[in-house]
């Protein structure tokens, strides 16, 4: 058994929630889409997994965060993804125009009314209008509503059957088809795909065959096992990548109030999760091999703030080993972690945030690869030109650095996926990509963001007393990346647009004295 699409979408993550609202503002026909994810939800904004999902009170719950909302656009609801085909949209609106009776175009036009985005005709307040609009109108209701309860039964297009009188419905072209938005495959994985052949073989044995594919399967948590350690699929060890892992924590947590919590890992997740256990009450250790925390980005004197500040809410810092065993009751509960120097810590829980690995695995010896992810030209497109990769999984050119990179972060995410669109479907309109690497977090009532590329010297400059900070990165001369911490909508906008043009900087003493205000100028 089988299905064919156009367009499929394998990964229904951050990507692919952006990537399906591009196809759809761009027009697609109905059936022309599917996205196929191993996670039983449409797509949803993973950041919010270790920020407002842990919160104890008010947690952010889906539908609340469902891409796109994580860049104030619409949110995508599984009901959006039925409904949501504008080329569908299109071709109503032609029609009605072609075949609109007089009296019908005219009453429409009396109503000022418009089509809007969702299908759903309005009058010019803004009110949808109702089957009894029509009936006042003189419309055949009862066809209408005839219509209306199949498309109930559809479970959607609910407001479109009333469009249309008999005399019009009659010479739509409606089909099977009409009515099928974008085909969401949930809850399945992809288990072997052929490039060749142009197909998918999902893990419940249907074949699902595509024109164009976007490989949008961002990464996997890295294992204790990886790392020679045993025991991490106890119950109170929690990893977090997906909606499931995060419910497992927020369990996992409750019970654990008032209790002590080991934190392995100095990165992200790491950071973000010790936070969210402070704020639920919960004593924290924190574990990593780095002499300070968030090593892959931030210079001592900037981690030496953070590290500060979580020390103030009661976090404890073990620095430059790992964990080597866990101790468990007759349960299988961990009670204990052993550390490579023979320190043991007494425990209710661990949160473990090791590190990723892409989902690569199904492409590998088929697309070429390059640092960890499968390489893609400046149009996202992989060595097949049938196939573009997007996300965590995707390594691209980086314009601004000459050189391949692979981000792990929502923002590359985000504009890649919206990026690959554009060149499929407007090819010679869509220039290749350039990109500014954006990576932020917020933790307590911290907040940063930092744009471009950490490398060369690093010029510190403000408040690290507790106010606004940052700091600039300088390579061969010139500005290449910048950070800040507190900063508002202004402030951030002038580093990030500092970081695009690279000035030159001939004095670093007096970029650390200018601070802010050097990106505020340019
Ligand atoms: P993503 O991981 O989102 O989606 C991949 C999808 O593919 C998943 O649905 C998966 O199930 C599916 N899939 C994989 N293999 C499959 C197969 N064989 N068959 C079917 N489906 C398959 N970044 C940032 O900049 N700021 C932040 O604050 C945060 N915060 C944050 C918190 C947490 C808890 C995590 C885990 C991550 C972040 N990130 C972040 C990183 C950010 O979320 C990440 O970069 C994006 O989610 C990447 O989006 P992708 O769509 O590429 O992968
Ligand atoms: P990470 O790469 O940020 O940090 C991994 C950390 O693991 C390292 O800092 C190191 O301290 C530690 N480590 C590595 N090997 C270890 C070992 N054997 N034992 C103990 N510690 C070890 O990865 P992460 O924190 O796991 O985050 C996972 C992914 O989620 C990343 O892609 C990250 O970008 C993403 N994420 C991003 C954000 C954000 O951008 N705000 C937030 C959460 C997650």
């Amino acid at each position: 058994m089988g299905r064919a699409f156009v367009y499929v979408i394998l990964g229904g993550g951050v990507a692919a929630g952006y990537a399906a609202l591009e196809f759809s503002r761009r027009g697609i026909s109905p059936g022309d889409l599917c996205v196929i994810s191993e996670e039983p939800v449409v797509p949803y904004e993973r950041p919010a997994l270790s920020k407002g999902f842990l919160l104890p009170e008010s947690p952010a719950r889906l539908p609340s965060f469902h891409t796109c909302v994580g860049a104030n656009d619409e949110r995508l609801t599984p009901k959006w993804y039925q409904e949501h085909v504008i080329g569908f949209c299109t071709r109503i609106e032609e029609e009605l125009q072609n075949k609109l009776t007089e009296n019908m175009a005219a009453a429409m036009r009396g109503a000022n009314h418009m089509l809007d985005k969702r299908c759903a005709l309005k009058d010019k307040k803004g009110h949808a209008m109702n089957e009894m609009y029509w009936t006042k109108n003189n419309f055949d209701s009862e066809a209408s509503m005839d219509i209306l309860s199949r498309q109930k039964r559809r479970g959607s297009l609910e407001n479109l059957p009333l469009l249309f009188p008999t005399s019009i419905r009659e010479n739509m072209p409606w089909n099977d088809d009409t009515f099928r938005g974008i085909e969401l495959v949930l809850g399945t994985r992809v288990k072997c795909a052929d490039v060749r052949r142009k197909t998918l073989l999902t893990a419940t044995g249907e074949t699902i065959s595509y024109n164009i594919l976007i490989i949008a399967t961002g990464a996997r948590a890295l294992k204790l096992e990886e790392f020679g350690v045993k025991g991490s699929e106890a119950d109170n060890v929690c990893y977090l990548r997906d909606l499931a892992d995060a419910n497992r924590l927020v369990s996992v947590m409750q019970s654990n109030v008032g209790g002590n919590a080991v934190v392995i890992g100095g990165g992200y997740i790491g950071m973000e999760c010790a936070a969210s256990l402070v704020i639920n009450k919960i004593n924290v250790t924190m574990v990593f091999p780095e002499a300070h925390c968030m090593a892959r980005l931030f210079t001592p004197k900037i981690a030496e703030y953070y590290e500060e500040y979580y020390k103030s809410r009661g976090v404890n810092f073990i620095k430059g080993t790992v964990l080597s065993s866990f101790e468990n009751n007759a349960d299988g509960k961990v009670t204990a972690v052993i550390l490579r120097d023979g320190t043991r810590i007494t425990t209710d829980m661990v949160v473990v945030g090791i590190g990723i690995r892409p989902n690569t695995s199904l492409f590998e010896g088929q697309l070429n690869m390059e640092k960890g992810g499968i390489k893609v030209n400046g149009r996202l497109q992989t060595s097949n030109n049938s196939v573009y990769a997007v996300g965590d999984v995707a390594a691209f050119p980086v314009k601004l650095f000459g050189e391949t990179r692979r981000l792990e972060h929502v923002d590359s995410a985000r504009q890649s996926a919206k990026y690959a669109v554009a060149a499929i479907m407007a090819p010679d309109k869509t220039a290749d990509f350039n990109y500014l690497p954006f990576f932020y977090s917020r933790v307590f009532s911290l907040s940063w963001q930092f744009y471009g590329d950490n490398v060369g010297g690093v010029a510190h400059y403000g408040d690290f007393s507790g106010g606004t900070f940052g700091a600039y990165w300088v390579n061969k001369g010139q500005i290449v990346g910048a950070f800040l911490e507190g900063g508002n909508k202004d402030e951030y906008e002038a580093i990030a647009k500092t970081t695009r043009f690279k000035p030159m900087v001939q004095d670093m003493a007096e970029l650390e004295r200018l601070g802010l205000d050097f990106a505020l100028q340019v």
